[in-house]
């Protein structure tokens, strides 16, 4: 925790490491009071560097003696400048040897070495490996890692690290030792180290090569019978990764950790991977289908950072898209090649657009607004963002949409063929797609470069006389923080023009046919299309798939968009004519909600209640689609239309639709409710997923009109349900509904599955975003005896849940909700800034809501930016806020 004025780094500022390292010998003696750690690190000048000091940097260890070429350095020999240890004029090769102290126990900031339940575990991304030793910890520093683990043997059985084991054994005084060495040179943010008493569910796995590898998964002994899931997550993780990609486990153990406490979802540490255990643990007692997708998903992306992170990682933090872009768009195709149909496909689609929507948008909009690739960054916490994750799966995915899926593999060929073992930046990935496919990408790289949500507004003219229709599209980009101009995207648009039948019209431009959907470029920021022989006005699907991320603007009409949702072959826009259909009635009635200050004078049309109809009885339709397609956006979709935001307003509108649907579809809700039960043993797999999905939405749209009937099935449910996913939704909809038995159902809830931390956090979760729930009953819930700020997942549970999740309550017009943001705020940062960062984001859209709010808004962030002890990451968000 430092209290001078944080500094900003700049990404123009890179200059080369100074020295590289060769190898790295770690010596851990572990001990939670004061851990002894060893370092021995031979290094050598680096030829791209023009200074010739040696530069290490530490945080929060004490050093104990550091030795260059076996010599001990006096104060003379080095001097350190805050966190920064600098050897003057070394020579060219050096051995150095530092010994440090640190205190695991007593790190609550999950960054470096820390204990958690008694055991102990690393996490060195981004910055955490300089709080174990001192070290030019940095991405383009790679080196091969030895690790000597030693600890008393009766509390920390299990000695792990990277790579392999290669010797194990006993230590005078009930002390024992594992010495691991991982052949691959890894950069120090991959490091990781476990030494616990857990128990593993392993197996060998053969892989495409003839070799067999030892899969291994680690738990806390109680847990053990909910590892199934993680580790066939992981089987499917290693097969797809060949057969998609050509990508082999380069390793003969692959080992998967879980922790409870933990900053993030999982970490990709080489052959080490450390999982929060939300992302692993599950059975049909505790976990929900979503819960079970999260782990295939999580597994598969740590997983895949093996080769799109590890084998070739990134030169330096501004490049982390780098890696998490691409892995997250690799992890998302798994998921959906691990459906394998084609609606399964779409509906992932659809999920990935929701979280843009729901999440990326509102960010690129906002105070914290950076480019996929930032230009500069004060903590780069800060950094691990919807924007550099998923905008970045968004680019990668472009890429496979211009290119083709042949020409993205060979690119991705190319890629591994050019950089395996380097750190390398996002126009090292974009050079190798553009030279494998000698296509010219230079225009794309705005893509990494510029910040905020492109507008495409498209115009259209159908020409009778000539057959023709013409297709203009206008680009544009709002303003964001240091950016007020914006150059034209290369924007990959695709097309699709549906008949009067419903059927896509065979596509024709320049003369050339394009098939049944169109991938239009555009470049300029005006631009017209024309296609030729359409033989009828057509109804244009434009963006499908979700080509591109931008906001599409077109002035479609209820009967288009009413088209659209019956018939466009493509899923995700027929999907989206829908969310369009909602999305006009929700603000208008939203601003009716805020005119008359209630849902009496509210009234929803016919148009929209039979396309929903329809839609939800179609049961030629995936359960699934349906499900997404009676979603209803958000609230904070729907705030984020608005140029002022009124939650109540907002909330009122949609409940208002929810409950007119549930009780105008009532019969076909029932219907769908009874014909998609999943009698017989629970499967997590895609087909009964998504019956339950449709089964427990149909179920939620019920309570929101609530009668005695509905009620009674959500209570029966909720006594006879036999796995997680029907059971917290019928609870959840007890609870949203405020039904008489909800609090005794609560009751049940948590006396069954106290033991279950995860389950206990879903029973926090479900009460903090009920719109039941005001800060006073926050207050109370947090003196639960389950309740603690310093669990990273029980925290967002709760306070993260209620800032961000209950939007009614949490902007109480007394302004009571933002003076509890603050004050949780500077209680985490206190404890763990990185999460205290994550919270402090809920006041990002600030400027937007009403005068009134808006000032007890600035001032609960005032308080916060005016604490004289503050983390970096805390202090980067609220000051970008009030600036
Ligand atoms: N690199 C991790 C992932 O994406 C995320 C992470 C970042 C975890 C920083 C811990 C700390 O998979
Ligand atoms: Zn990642």
């Amino acid at each position: 925790m430092r209290t001078d004025t944080p500094q900003t780094i700049y990404r123009k500022d890179y200059t080369a490491p100074t020295y590289l390292v060769d190898t790295v010998e770690l010596g851990f003696d572990l001990d939670p009071a004061r851990t002894i750690v060893a370092n021995r690190m031979t290094m050598r000048r680096n030829p791209d560097s023009i200074r010739r000091d040696i530069e290490l940097v530490g945080e929060d260890i004490e050093l104990v003696a550091i030795r260059l070429n076996g010599k001990t350095l006096d104060q003379s020999g080095y001097s350190i400048d805050g966190s920064v240890l600098r050897i003057p004029d070394a020579p060219d090769t050096v051995t150095l040897e530092i010994e440090t102290i640190c205190v695991p126990e007593s790190n609550t900031t999950l960054s470096g070495l820390y204990v958690s339940n008694g055991n102990f575990y690393t996490q060195c991304e981004a910055e955490g490996f300089r709080r174990i030793t001192w070290f030019p910890d940095r991405p383009d520093v790679m080196a091969r890692y030895m690790v000597m683990l030693r600890a008393d043997k009766a509390r920390f059985p299990v000695l792990l690290s990277n790579g392999n084991l290669v010797e194990e054994g006993e230590l005078p005084g009930g002390r024992h030792y594992a010495k691991w060495e991982d052949p691959f040179k890894k950069p120090s943010y991959l490091f990781a180290l476990v030494a616990a008493r857990l128990v593993c569910q392993e197996e060998q796995f053969p892989l495409a090569d003839g070799r067999t590898a030892l899969l291994q998964v680690w738990v806390e002994e109680g847990n053990l019978d909910k590892t199934d899931y993680a580790m066939q997550s992981l089987k499917h993780s290693i097969r797809w990764d060949e057969e998609r990609w050509g990508l082999e486990l380069d390793l003969d153990r692959f080992m998967i950790v879980a922790v409870g406490d933990f900053n993030m979802g999982a970490m990709e540490n080489k052959g080490l991977n450390i999982f929060n255990t939300k992302f692993v643990l599950a059975n049909p007692r505790v976990a929900t289908d979503i819960d079970f997708q999260g782990i295939e998903a999580v597994v598969g992306h740590e997983y895949f950072h093996n080769w799109t992170g590890n084998r070739v990682t990134c030169r330096d933090w501004f490049q982390l898209s780098l890696k998490e872009g691409l892995t997250v768009f690799r992890d998302q195709e798994f998921s959906a090649d691990m459906i394998g149909t084609e609606s399964g496909r779409a509906v992932t689609r659809i999920d990935q657009v929701r979280t843009l929507r729901q999440a990326q948008f509102p960010e690129d909009a906002g105070p914290m607004a950076h480019p996929v690739r930032p230009d500069s960054f004060v903590e780069i916490n800060n950094f691990y963002t919807v924007t550099v994750y998923e905008k970045g799966a968004e680019v990668v995915r472009m890429y496979q949409t211009l290119l083709g899926r042949d020409g993205f593999r060979k690119g991705m060929d190319l890629y591994f063929a050019r950089h395996d073992g380097q750190a390398v930046t996002c126009d090292d990935f974009r050079m190798a797609m553009a030279d494998a496919n000698g296509r010219d990408l230079t225009q794309f790289e705005r893509w990494y470069s510029q910040a905020g949500t492109p507008i495409v507004q498209a115009e259209t003219r159908y020409i009778e006389a000539t057959r023709t229709y013409e297709l203009r599209l206008i680009q544009t980009c709002p303003a964001t923080p240091g950016q007020p101009e914006k150059l034209p995207f290369h924007i990959p648009v695709a097309v699709g023009l549906l008949g009067k039948d419903g059927r896509d019209l065979p596509l024709t431009i320049d003369g050339q046919q394009k098939g049944n959907t169109a991938v239009l470029e555009l470049t300029e920021a005006d631009q017209t299309f024309v296609f030729t022989d359409v033989p009828e006005q057509p109804t244009p699907s434009i963006l499908r798939d979700f080509s591109a991320p931008v906001v599409l603007r077109h002035g479609y009409s209820d009967a288009e968009l009413v088209h659209l949702f019956s018939h466009d072959s493509d899923p995700v826009n027929r999907w989206e004519a829908g969310q369009r259909l909602a999305m006009g009635r929700l603000l208008k009635l939203t601003g009716m909600a805020g005119a008359n200050s209630g849902a009496d004078a509210l009234d929803l049309d016919d148009v929209f209640v039979e396309a929903m109809r329809k839609m939800l009885a179609d049961e030629s339709l995936d359960p699934a689609f349906r499900e997404q397609a009676l979603l209803l956006p958000t609230e904070s979709m729907i705030a984020d239309q608005l140029d002022v935001v009124n939650p109540l307003a907002i909330h009122t509108a949609r409940q208002f639709v929810r409950a007119d649907i549930g009780a105008r579809l009532r019969e076909e809700l029932l219907d769908q409710y009874q014909a998609n039960q999943t009698p017989g043993e629970y499967s997590p797999d895609a087909a009964s997923t998504a019956k339950r999905a449709l089964k427990n939405l149909a179920l939620s749209y019920l309570c929101a009109a609530p009668d005695a009937e509905s009620l009674a099935l959500a209570e029966r449910q909720f006594d006879e349900a036999t796995n997680m996913t029907d059971r917290v939704a019928a609870l959840s909809a007890l609870v949203h509904a405020r039904a008489p038995v909800a609090a005794e159902a609560l009751q049940r809830f948590y006396d069954e599955f106290q033991g279950e931390a995860l389950v206990v956090d879903k029973w926090f979760m479900m009460q903090a975003t009920s719109s039941t729930t005001d800060v006073a009953a926050v207050r109370e819930l947090m003196k639960h005896p389950a309740f603690t700020l310093r669990n990273p997942n029980r925290a967002r549970s709760l306070v993260a849940a209620f800032c961000s999740g209950n939007p009614v309550q949490f902007h109480a017009p007394d302004g009571s909700g933002y003076a509890f943001w603050a004050e949780q705020v500077i209680a985490l940062d206190a404890l763990n800034p990185q999460v205290a960062s994550r919270l402090s984001r809920a006041m990002d859209r600030w400027r937007r809501y009403s005068p009134a709010l808006q000032e007890h808004m600035k001032k609960a962030l005032q308080q916060v930016a005016g604490q004289a002890k503050l983390s970096n990451d805390v202090r980067e968000v609220v000051s970008k806020a009030l600036s």
